[in-house]
């Protein structure tokens, strides 16, 4: 179902830190069937949005709409039953006492459908996640990724029209990470429906979104296909957010037009005295030269990165191979693609 966000505003009152503008005029649209990632850093605003769509809490201002259908504003907001929406939780918030298979069941039980037919669902979703083994089990004797499958097995139960997953992989290793992004792509592809995924790890966010919203104090910042929003971010906090290693970045002054940045004069074309210039580690090139020194050659298998040092300031390249420059000597650098920012 198509999800459409409307200058949405969520504003918390604490004691102890007086009002916070978690949400602050978020407007986005998730089309039917993407998998549309929502990636910022930790406060952001990112739970916040996924509970107003999940219906858990209400907006101070705006709207939220989902297959056309107007679920949350300040005065409406539907129970998150009748919005048809399922949400699975960084700590997967299965219920300890239940096994895995009444877990899967609960919604199922609550909407009142009759025992065989709850048996034939879960069943069913058990044999898509490969966990028909584990329903006896409880959650205590789950691994993390056993428990994260039962969670997802109960958020698509019910044939959500909508799921939204709030950083979903964080609580797994690195290896299990991989394969249930794998998975979780799969399932979202193959049941074609609509999932707005929550994370802080940009490579996450690159690896499995259709589109991606990056967010920065309760606002999105850009929204676009991964690798759009990589090769031209919006301003100097997507730049940096996104791509490992980040972006390098520098403040400049223009003079007659153009800017001087480690022997390489570039071209501006801006009104603005001072610009933000910056490149990619991978759009750059060592180069014989006595600009910057070389610090450290990171070795991270087939590729490599060079830190450089130039009084102050720093750079990152990366290099492919097994070669390199010394450690201790000075270069040159070609910066072969640059993006300039105006604040
Ligand atoms: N119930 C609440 N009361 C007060 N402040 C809250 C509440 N929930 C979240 N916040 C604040 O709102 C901001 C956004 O939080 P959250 O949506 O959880 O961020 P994220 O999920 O991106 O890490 C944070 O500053 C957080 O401390
Ligand atoms: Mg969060």
């Amino acid at each position: 179902m198509r999800v459409e966000v409307r200058d949405l505003w969520k504003v918390y009152r604490s004691a102890l830190r007086g009002r916070v503008e978690a949400l602050r005029g978020v407007n986005l649209v998730v089309e039917e069937g993407e998998l549309f990632v929502v990636l910022g850093p930790s406060g952001c605003g990112k739970s916040t949005l996924l509970n107003l769509i999940a219906g858990l809490d209400t907006p101070t201002l705006g709207e939220i709409h989902i297959g056309g259908k107007l679920v949350a504003s300040p005065d409406r907001s539907l129970p998150p039953k009748e919005r048809n929406v399922a949400m699975v939780f960084q700590n997967y918030a299965l219920y300890p006492h239940m096994t895995a298979f009444d877990n899967i069941a609960f919604p199922l039980k609550v909407a009142g459908l009759k025992k065989e037919e709850i048996n034939k669902k879960v069943r069913e979703v058990a044999e898509t996640l490969q966990i028909e083994h584990l329903l006896k089990a409880k959650p205590s004797e789950l691994s993390g990724g056993e428990r994260q499958r039962v969670a997802i097995a109960r958020a698509i139960v019910r044939n959500p029209d909508l799921i939204l997953l709030d950083e979903p992989l964080s609580n797994l290793d690195a290896q299990l990470r991989i394969r249930m992004k794998a998975e979780i792509r799969k399932i979202q592809r193959d049941l074609g429906i609509t999932a707005i995924y929550v994370t802080h790890d940009q490579t996450e966010a690159m690896s499995i979104a259709d589109r991606m919203a990056v967010m920065n104090e309760g606002k999105v910042v850009q929204v676009g296909d991964p690798m759009e929003v990589y090769r031209r971010p919006a301003n100097t906090f997507v730049a940096t957010f996104v791509g490992t290693p980040p972006m390098n970045l520098y403040r400049r002054r223009v003079v007659k037009g153009s800017v001087e940045l480690f022997g390489n004069r570039i071209e501006v074309d801006t009104t603005e005295e001072y610009v933000y210039i910056g490149f990619r580690p991978e759009e750059a090139e060592v180069t014989e030269g006595n600009t910057l020194e070389v610090v450290w050659v990171e070795r991270l298998g087939d590729e490599a990165v060079v830190h450089l040092r130039c009084g102050e300031e720093k750079a990152l390249v990366k290099i492919h191979g097994a070669g390199g420059p010394e450690v201790g000597t000075k270069v040159g650098l070609l910066i072969k693609k640059h993006h300039i920012f105006e604040e």
